[in-house]
């Protein structure tokens, strides 16, 4: 069978057992707690939990059977988070970051008869593993560490059957296993559940007490190939496990191992040779391409340590890591996951990097990566066509990284290098690494280990955190959350109400004093604080018959509305009750200005891909700036594109609508960020029904309200992240209006209305380069006319032509020209040439062959000149130029 026809072999045989064939789900997870997709079960979790109904039939694009019965091959990542593989990777040949897991699934359906059985009669009956090679694992909990649940009896009783029917000990074959190996979580919460591992002998011989030793012993010869889960509990935050009401099925089999396998053993027939995934059929292309490019044969060697490896050895390694990340990558891509500078976009650009290592250990230049995508398209792109679709955009985003790392590596590794001569890596050269040059620590501790060295990770913690800190410390509003933070467990969030009222009653429960400034809290409040990038708001307090300006609201870790005095109010003390007025002005700009933000986002997923995400923005009464991730400048007409889509919404009027819901109950499209922590209850801004964002801030009612919006400016703040300045309402007026009545000024000179300012420019520029064609023209004679009247006055010395003069001309050019077209005139000789340009002078001098020759040198006596008027220069022996400050010695050193 080839790697294509053992997935398909699964996905049949759970097909004729009634399952629905479902795609891969995404590599970006639908769960803020999850890094990557990870598992086949991560996109059935809601189904597990009871929060949707079981109807994978009812999907759209399946092939459909029982609704309570699944199966797929998914796309897993597993660089991080609870499931982290990706420094084994290249070092062994079973451990990927991207991996192909087989899954079915049952909701509440069949249990564990059905689901080791049909997996037993598919591994051996249909692919015809030795039942001699296979042992199984069954959940035992160590009660002394506090193991979940009881011994699954249940799993244990249907093994020992199926061994016994094969004639097999089950005593030897079934080996116990405790939480740490079987009991399967997904993350820190959610569905889980005892489990039973399938574990393949790999030795050449089918002995079951060796084989038996294999099991979970981090052997390469004896490897887990199917995970059978039985979800029944849901695990809590706290640490505890709640019973689900449903009991559900949830398997993975490692595809890349099995297919591997069934390649080096000849059909699982052969195991004399060394197992390895790398040999399955899908990896061919990519070690093709890798072989095309570098020159170098993959010799299958396999390191047993990670320091002084063997030329051969780190040839192998580079290979499996290239081929692993290429393929993690561009599936990522492909997914929306692009590289970037935090959480799972950052891993991908850790793994991007390293490739870009590896590469260069294999004597590759920047750009080869990218030419790993069409192997990896040729080998995935019929099983997961958003590869094959988007392989543009995989390509392009995979070189503008490169470009930007490749700029900076060279050099990195030359301070690596003289760090690492002092025997360790200190935290400062590490973080030095990471800051100017871009090597991720992990990066650094690769580079660290081959050389049998250490990287003090603390010391680069600390770096890290002092750089923070120092970012910290130049915005003061966070120095006032820092002040009270001790403080902040015990003190209550402060009630707000400005989502609906902009004027309210609150009491006076706090003064805080921060440097120079005062902060009021009230028990509640109609003032935005501070957050989400939206700028906190102005207003006034009416406080014992005293008006009060509050210049700004900002918030403490306690959830405490900090309201800013302006400078030389009076003193309060808490307990009055004050009226709190929000500048209603001020807030509409700001609201125009977020939901403008919202609106621009839209357009930009619109216009450029769903790649795009926000990464970071701010919105203020003044404008608003959204940074977003994209992997090149924005071109004017995609700009346009976006100012009009968002000027027809705003034209459009469409409703606003603000509602609060369970986080996993938020409509589908809606868009929440990676790395914000969101509580149960989230608040959904839902513009129109195109626009769908988590978001506390506040907005316009209707689109109407915003007016107009104007991008301002386009610009790179980081690689793979832009900024979009734009503005809203009255300053997006005011800016059509400047620049209006520029247009104005610029047409009552050219004469004419605006209407024909660009015709009139275009005739001025076209006349204006006449002249400029005539001037020269004019200019050429005058100096054929000059380099005339100097060669006719030329004397002799050492029997060459000699001419030395001081001239007038407008520039360094026009000299250099002049002194070119006298030596021309002389034939043989040597010419020098002064002139005095602004407040300096400068100086050519030429030799022609026959003067240079006989020992004249255009350099040396633009030296000497130079040094004589105070200044310097050099050259060639046949020309040089040079200048000084001593204008007035020009005629004496030139004898004219
Ligand atoms: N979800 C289970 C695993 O990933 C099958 O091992």
């Amino acid at each position: 069978m080839t790697s294509a026809q053992i997935r398909q072999s699964f996905l049949d045989f759970f097909a004729s057992q009634g399952h629905t064939i479902v795609p891969s789900s995404s590599l970006l997870p639908d769960s803020p707690g999850l890094l990557f997709t990870n598992a086949g079960m991560n996109q059935f979790v809601p189904i597990f939990l009871g929060d949707r109904a079981a109807d994978v039939s009812k999907w759209a694009g399946v092939r459909p059977a029982k609704d309570t019965r699944a199966a797929d091959t998914q796309k897993c990542i597993r660089a991080g988070g609870k499931h982290n593989d990706l420094e084994d990777v290249g070092f062994d040949t079973y451990h990927h970051t991207l991996f192909e897991m087989l899954g079915n699934w049952s909701f509440g359906d069949y249990f564990k008869k059905e689901s080791i059985n049909w997996g037993w009669e598919l591994i051996t009956k249909v692919w015809g593993i030795p039942a001699k090679r296979l042992f199984a694992t069954v959940y035992s909990p160590d009660k002394s560490k506090g193991d979940p649940s009881e011994f699954d009896q249940e799993a244990y009783d249907i093994w020992a059957e199926i061994f016994r029917k094969e004639g097999l000990d089950p005593k030897v074959h079934i080996v116990h296993g405790n939480k740490k190996d079987n009991f399967w979580m997904m993350g820190d919460t959610g569905p889980c559940g005892p489990c039973s591992e399938i574990h393949f002998n790999l030795l050449p011989s089918d002995d079951e007490t060796e084989g038996r030793k294999g099991v979970n012993s981090s052997s390469p010869r004896c490897i887990e190939i199917w995970n059978h889960v039985f979800i029944q509990f849901n695990a809590n935050a706290d640490g505890t496990f709640s019973p689900l009401a449903a009991k559900h099925v949830d398997t993975g089999m490692g595809f890349e191992r099995v297919a591997g396998i069934h390649a080096v053993s000849k059909g699982f027939k052969d195991f004399t040779a060394e197992p390895s995934n790398y040999e399955a059929d899908v990896f061919a292309p990519l070690f093709a391409k890798i072989t095309a490019l570098s020159g170098k044969t993959y010799g299958r060697t396999v390191p047993t340590k990670r320091e002084g490896l063997t030329e051969q050895e780190q040839t192998d390694v580079a290979f499996r890591v290239l081929a692993d990340h290429a393929r993690c990558v561009s599936c990522a891509i492909a997914d929306n996951i692009l590289p970037g500078n935090e959480g799972r976009n950052y891993v991908i650009r850790r793994i991007l990097r390293r490739g870009i290592l590896y590469g260069k250990k294999l004597g590759l230049q920047t750009g080869f990566f990218e030419q790993l995508v069409a192997p990896v398209v040729e080998s995935l792109g019929t099983v997961f066509p958003e590869l094959k679709e988007r392989q543009d955009i995989v390509r392009r985003v995979i070189r503008s990284e490169e470009e930007s790392f490749g700029r900076t590596l060279d050099r990195g590794l030359q301070i690596f290098t003289k760090a690492a001569s002092a025997g360790s890596i200190n935290g400062a050269a590490a973080f030095e690494l990471y800051d100017t040059y871009g090597f991720p620590l992990d990066m650094t501790q690769l580079l660290a280990t081959e050389r049998g060295l250490t990287v003090d990770a603390a010391g680069f913690e600390a770096a890290m955190e002092a750089q923070r800190e120092r970012g910290r410390a130049s915005q003061k509003k966070e120095i006032v959350v820092a002040a009270t933070e001790g403080e902040a467990t015990a003190l209550e969030a402060t009630k707000f109400l400005g989502y609906e009222d902009t004027t309210a009653h609150g009491k006076l429960i706090d003064v805080i004093k921060a440097d120079k400034d005062t902060f009021l809290v009230f028990d509640q409040t109609p003032f935005y604080a501070e957050m989400g990038g939206q700028t906190g708001d102005i207003g006034t307090a009416l406080i014992n018959g005293q008006l009060v300006h509050l210049t700004d609201c900002v918030k403490d870790k306690a959830g405490r509305h900090l309201h800013k005095v302006a400078e030389g109010s009076p003193a309060f003390t808490a307990g009055a009750t004050a009226e709190l007025s929000v500048d209603l002005t001020t807030r509409r700009a700001i609201n125009r200005h977020h939901s403008a933000a919202h609106l621009i986002h839209w357009a930009l997923r619109k216009v450029l891909g769903t790649h795009v995400r926000q990464a970071g923005t701010s919105k203020t009464a003044d404008r608003m700036r959204f940074d977003f991730s994209h992997f090149e400048a924005v071109t004017h007409a995609q700009l346009l594109e976006v100012e009009q889509l968002v000027n027809a919404k705003v034209i459009d009027n469409a409703k606003v609508d603000t509602y609060e819901t369970e986080f996993d109950q938020k409509p589908e499209g809606t868009l929440a960020f990676f790395g914000d922590k969101y509580g149960k209850f989230v608040r959904v801004v839902d513009i129109g029904g195109y626009s769908r964002e988590l978001c506390g801030g506040t907005h316009v009612s209707t689109t109407g309200e915003i007016g107009l919006i104007k991008v301002v400016a386009e610009m790179a703040i980081a690689a793979g992240t832009r900024r979009i300045e734009a503005v809203a309402g009255q300053p997006a007026f005011n800016l059509v209006a400047t620049r209006e009545a520029a247009l104005s000024a610029v047409s009552a000179h050219l004469g004419g209305g605006a209407s024909d300012v660009v015709k009139k420019l275009e005739a001025l520029l076209a006349a204006q380069k006449e002249t400029e064609k005539q001037l020269k023209a004019f200019q050429q004679k005058a100096l054929a006319g000059m380099a005339e009247e100097l060669a006719a006055k030329a004397t002799t010395r050492d029997g060459f032509k000699f001419v030395s003069a001081v001239v007038s001309v407008s520039d360094q050019e026009v000299l250099r020209s002049l002194g070119s077209q006298v030596l021309a005139k002389l034939g043989d000789g040597v010419v020098q040439l002064g002139a005095a340009l602004g407040d300096k002078a400068s100086l050519v001098a030429f030799c022609s062959p026959a003067a240079v020759k006989a020992g004249h040198q255009a350099g040396k006596i633009i030296q000497g000149l130079s040094t004589a008027i105070g200044g310097k220069g050099g050259g060639k022996p046949d020309f040089a130029m040079g200048g000084g400050k001593d204008i007035a010695k020009l005629a004496e050193v030139l004898g004219g």
